[in-house]
């Protein structure tokens, strides 16, 4: 059964295979694959990634700092999840508070819409009444994953660039 992990070294054969498919299709994967395959370099990453917030009195910045879990099954790296600890007004409008992927080969298996389900009790237990979550109008996929996760639609934003996003709320207080 895959569940939420803190990043750790122990999946990064996976991560990079998962990196190299994130980059084929042109996402912005972070950093050069040949320099994580460095473990200690691995190692620093992971930790850089997960040493930044453990709560939301975190001090303010601006972008906020996110926690991040890994969806992974065995040392098998799936997806990721990461949740801002506050959003600012931009988020607000075209960001949300929560960030989701799943590698290209692990896709249109339900395996977001089980991630997100997954996130929302974390989410309470940090303190979270409800989370704002934000899809461009064309992104169907993550649109359903919000819907099939009872996001209550708040309205339309559009940007800069004229793309429209949805606005969605998801209550966590009967979450447990
Ligand atoms: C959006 C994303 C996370 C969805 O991941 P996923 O694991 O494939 O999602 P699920 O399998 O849970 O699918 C959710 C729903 O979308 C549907 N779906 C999946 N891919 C689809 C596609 N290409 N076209 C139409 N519907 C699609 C699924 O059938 C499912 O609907 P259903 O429950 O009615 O059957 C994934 O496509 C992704 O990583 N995209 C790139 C990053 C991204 O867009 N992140 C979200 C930013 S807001």
């Amino acid at each position: 059964m895959p569940y939420l992990a803190k990043p750790n070294i122990r999946y990064q054969t996976s991560y990079l295979s998962a990196l190299a498919e994130y980059k084929e299709e042109g996402l912005d994967a972070g950093p050069p694959i040949f320099a994580l395959a460095d473990p200690p370099t691995f190692d620093r990453y992971v930790k850089d990634i997960c040493g930044k917030v453990n709560n939301r009195s975190a001090i303010k910045s601006d972008p906020p700092p996110s926690v991040v879990w890994w969806w992974v099954e065995g040392s098998r790296y799936l997806g990721r999840i990461s949740l801002r600890l506050y959003l600012t007004p931009y988020l607000a409008s075209y960001g949300g508070h929560v960030g989701y992927d799943v590698r290209k080969s692990e896709r249109g298996r339900g395996v977001a819409s089980e991630m997100l389900k997954a996130a929302l009790p974390l989410a309470r237990s940090m303190g979270y009444e409800k989370l704002i979550l934000v899809c461009e109008e064309k992104n169907i996929p993550s649109r359903k994953v919000i819907e099939k996760n009872n996001g209550f639609f708040l309205g339309y934003s559009v940007d800069g660039e004229g793309k429209k996003h949805l606005r969605f709320q998801i209550d966590l207080t009967g979450i447990r």
